[in-house]
């Protein structure tokens, strides 16, 4: 660190700590995406928004193994992962988080945290990694032994983020983290997101809640069709025209 008050010099643009260059990929024959790109800085909130079928979680697939890249290349933190399956990215410090809010249901939340933290061999570790959790998510500490099946809607969605978390990730890719969820649930999914990120979490967001999306954004992208259609800062996103008209209802 280079400390002091003195006004910040912009620095040239490091490498990017995952970076998704002319992606191609699909499903068996299916193309879905024709060449996208896509970066995200260490401790950024990076949002991903576009229509439905656009290719939105393609885009996480691909990065995670489970949709097949047939040209273009994923870096994370200087590796080639191209191909590289969820579970091995893991231990790089990638966790995802799918659509649909996918927990155990015939297990406690607690359980359902300790799966989250498989990778992790070191008891203090584990501790600390649902310390970490429950002070986040004070809910859940409430509910540890209650099954997960048998939770509301919103608090699954806290089980599924908290289960990533307890790797201690440096990236999290959040696929519509908010969808379905009530007013005050959305709220709690994008104040949570806001202080994972003040925490220094970097994070690939899916959202269809665009507005709320990009206000919390360092960078966006606009998919359309299984390609790059707008990109810039949350707020430039937030001020173009043809954004507000297609996406936020103007
Ligand atoms: N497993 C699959 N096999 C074949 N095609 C698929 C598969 N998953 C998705 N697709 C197709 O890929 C296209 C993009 O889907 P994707 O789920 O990436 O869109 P999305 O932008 O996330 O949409 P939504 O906002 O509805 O979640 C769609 O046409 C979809 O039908
Ligand atoms: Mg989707």
């Amino acid at each position: 660190m280079t400390g002091g008050a003195e006004a910040r010099i912009p620095e040239p643009l490091a490498t990017p700590l995952l970076s998704v260059d002319d992606v191609h990929a699909g499903y068996g024959r299916v193309r879905v995406l024709h060449g996208v790109s896509a970066a995200v800085e260490a401790g950024q909130l990076v949002g991903l928004i576009g229509p439905n079928g656009a290719g939105k979680s393609t885009i996480l697939k691909a990065i995670t193994g489970f949709a097949r890249v047939s040209a273009g290349r994923i870096r994370y933190d200087g590796q080639d992962v191209t191909g590289v399956r969820a579970d091995r990215l893991v231990p790089l410090g990638i966790a995802y988080v799918p659509q649909g809010r996918l927990v155990f249901a015939q297990m406690t939340v607690h359980e359902n945290l300790e799966m989250g933290a498989f990778t992790v061999r070191d008891a203090g570790a584990r501790q600390e990694a649902f310390s970490r959790v429950y002070d986040l998510f004070p809910r859940l500490a409430d509910r540890r032994t209650q099954l997960a099946g048998t939770m509301s809607g919103g608090e699954q969605q806290m089980v599924a983020i908290g289960r990533g978390l307890m790797v201690r990730p440096r990236l999290m890719l959040l696929d519509e983290p908010s969808l379905g969820l009530a007013p005050r649930f959305v709220a709690l999914v994008f104040e949570t997101l806001q202080s994972l990120k003040a925490q220094g979490l970097a994070m690939l967001v899916v959202e269809q809640n665009a507005a709320q999306t990009l206000a919390i954004a360092d960078r966006a992208y606009l998919l359309e069709l299984g390609r790059n259609r707008l990109e810039g800062t949350g707020a430039d996103l937030l001020a173009n025209p043809e954004t507000r008209r297609l996406y936020l209802g103007d």
